[in-house]
């Protein structure tokens, strides 16, 4: 199989000289790992305390189900907090916390957070909740939602947080799947300026759950907005369940004993999206999942826990804030910042004004924000000190060239590495990305698998493409924070992921991807995201890439719209930059065939869009990403699918009305 009309990408960044020569991980630990790849990951595994040391670092006896570090024991909160306070860091700051309203802010340390933790793991005690039992959380982002997960860890309660934006729908179908008899929410969060509901949501979703058989028996709910709530209270007589946060865990005593946990035992539940129907239930256990993210962080980030300031501005409610800005940097013992709200409000400065403040030295962010602020201009983050900023990372789509530019000049000061990190809520780590101190960067490239990290690209009988080629991204070989099962579904975790390759043993990641010449990956997108138009395979993203390299345009959407003459048809919706808006707010009338041009020039004839959109909005998802699907409907002309799992529901109403207005 070969990918038609790629694109080339010739510029090439060194590692900074001081950086590679101080990296804590250096050229030789690829062939180590590659040598040995589970005296490698016992090594990694050293980095962490544990209760027991294992018997064995990797059973794969009975594949696809793997054990890593069988027989030894561990709990991951004492890992996240309690040992770096017994280490003599008691006093370093864990988190900056950042509320939404200005000066609404908070900083806990090593010792606040453990404290915390404590009281919160004896109030759930007392509420019942016990080791296995699953506790589903519907927060902002606050610190307690941090304290409320590693509570469950500590007890061995596997949580399920579900992303603050879901509906009702989502929370009970999530309740229901995972068997969860305790929901932590909140009154509220600040979204926008002003405080948004979360308590009404749960009300609703716990009457849904118990249709679907799951009755909740406890809604522990944090005050942050002060908004007035429905209240049922759980000691109040007459069959409630509500109960405050701060009426139980405050009073709670500081200390508690933490239980070594096995190895394999349940950590969380994160249910992702699957193409149609039912959420899958991704599972992730404790040893495994925490030696992958502490070394992926240190690795990745090439984090100095002493100096560094850390902030990923993923959202707890998807992998990255579970594995990036919880377990990972916890167990690692860096400062973070967590911030509450959106990056433009009060003003579209905030998140940089953030950096200046807490002098942030390591900044991790999708290519959909970086696009947003390219597209609000430069000059926003110019106002702000952004000069401690060391390390740049990207995830979650792949990264066009032109926004990686902008990244490392625009944030980086055209000197700070960028990493873009491939991984998925299955794999539970980074699993590919350059090391910042070794790999050269190339814009719009996740370079290779990590250390310890096998992957490949294959054809559809799974042979190896050779280099220059295109094909589908596997992993060939067990890695310690991979999903175990689908929630209660082994045999859907079977069908998605290991039976497409089931005679070489790979894990099938869903995703398209191409070597370079030089043998580096380039990740192209979902496999469903890839068009054939004319019998020409062509990628979404690099359509994508080339209208964003256009200098008017700040974001791009392509679908393949099934076409009569073509098979399917190059679609593209395209937000322009606010500097190419005429005064009334319209794009120019030659400005579309002037994109077709451009892409026609960039990647040739076949990819230049039948149709181009000029649209205020793309349809998202709460991580990040475009809803191809929806936008697939508009090009096709049919009515538009279900838009509950959009982060901003009104979107494709807006779509469709610019588009129906003509302008
Ligand atoms: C995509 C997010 C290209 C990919 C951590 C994957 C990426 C899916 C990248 C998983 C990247 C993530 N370059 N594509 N650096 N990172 N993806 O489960 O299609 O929300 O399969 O996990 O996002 O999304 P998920």
């Amino acid at each position: 199989m070969t990918l038609s009309n790629l694109s080339r990408e010739e510029r090439r960044f060194e590692p900074p000289r001081e950086l590679a020569e101080n990296a804590n991980v250096k050229e030789e630990a690829y062939e180590r790992a590659a040598r040995d790849r589970e005296a490698f990951w016992a090594e990694q595994a050293d980095r962490l305390d544990w209760g027991r040391t294992w018997d064995r670092v990797l059973d794969w006896d009975n594949p696809p189900f793997a054990k890593w570090f069988t027989g030894g024991t561990i709990n991951a909160a004492y890992n996240c907090v309690d040992r770096h306070v017994e280490n003599g860091q008691g006093d370093k700051v864990a988190i900056h916390w950042v509320g939404e309203p200005e000066d609404d802010t908070r900083d806990l340390t090593y010792r606040d957070l453990k404290d915390e933790v404590c009281r919160a793991a004896n109030a759930l005690t007392e509420l019942g909740v016990k080791k296995g039992d699953r506790v589903a959380i519907y927060l902002p982002m606050i610190p307690e939602t941090v304290v409320a997960m590693l509570a469950c860890a500590r007890l061995g309660a596997p949580h399920t947080v579900v992303f603050g934006g879901f509906s009702a729908d989502a929370l009970a179908s999530r309740i229901a799947d995972c068997g969860a008899k305790v929901v932590i929410t909140a009154d509220g969060g600040y979204r926008r300026g002003a405080p948004s509901a979360l308590k009404p949501a749960v009300d609703e979703a716990v009457g849904k759950a118990r249709e679907q058989g799951q009755e909740v028996e406890t809604v522990l709910v944090v005050r942050r907005t002060g908004q007035d709530v429905e209240w049922t209270a759980k000691h109040g007589g007459d069959g409630g369940r509500d109960v405050w946060w701060h009426d139980v865990v405050d009073s709670a005593f500081p200390e508690h004993e933490p239980e070594m946990h096995d190895a394999e035992h349940p950590l969380y539940v994160m249910y992702t999206s699957g193409t149609t129907g039912k959420p899958k239930g991704i599972l992730h256990t404790t040893g495994g999942y925490l030696v992958g993210t502490s070394y992926t962080h240190w690795a990745v980030f090439d984090l100095k826990a002493d100096t560094d300031v850390y902030w990923c501005t993923a959202d707890v409610g998807w992998v990255t804030g579970h594995s990036y800005m919880v377990y990972g940097p916890l167990a690692n013992g860096v400062t973070q910042v967590v911030y509450e709200g959106t990056p433009d409000t009060p003003h579209k400065g905030r998140w940089w004004e953030i950096c200046e403040k807490y002098g942030v030295t390591i900044f991790y962010t999708a290519p959909t924000a970086i696009r947003t602020f390219m597209k609000w201009g430069a000059d926003i983050p110019a106002k702000f000190d952004l000069s401690k900023i060391r390390l740049l990372g990207s995830v979650g789509e792949p990264i066009n060239p032109e926004a990686y530019i902008w990244y490392r000049d625009t944030i980086g000061g055209g000197k700070v590495p960028v990493v873009d990190t491939w991984w998925q809520t299955e794999t539970g780590q980074i699993m590919i990305s350059p090391l910042p101190g070794v790999t050269h960067g190339k814009p719009g490239s996740a370079m290779k698998a990590l250390p310890g990290v096998a992957a490949d690209v294959v054809t559809d009988a799974g042979e190896s493409v050779p280099d220059g080629s295109g094909g589908y991204l596997v992993l060939t070989e067990p890695w310690p924070a991979m999903l175990r099962t689908l929630w209660g579904d082994d045999e859907r975790f079977k069908d998605t992921y290991w039976s497409r390759y089931a005679d070489q043993g790979f894990y099938f990641a869903g995703d398209g991807a191409k070597k370079d010449e030089d043998g580096d990956l380039w990740m192209l997108g979902r496999v469903d995201d890839v068009m054939n138009v004319s019998g020409h395979r062509l990628s979404t993203t690099e359509i994508e890439s080339a209208l964003v390299s256009h200098p008017k345009v700040a974001e791009a959407a392509v679908v393949g719209a099934s076409d009569d003459t073509t098979g399917q048809a190059v679609c593209a919706f395209v937000i322009l930059r606010e500097s190419a808006l005429q005064g009334d707010g319209t794009a120019p009338d030659d400005l579309i065939e002037e994109l077709r041009k451009h892409v026609q020039k960039q990647i040739g004839a076949i990819a230049k869009p039948r149709q181009i959109m000029i649209v205020p909005e793309l349809p998202k998802t709460r991580s990040g990403k475009i809803m191809r699907r929806l936008l697939k409907d508009v090009a096709e002309h049919r009515d538009v699918g279900d838009v509950t799992t959009l982060a901003d529901s009104t979107v494709m109403e807006l779509i469709t009305t610019k588009l129906s207005s003509g302008k």
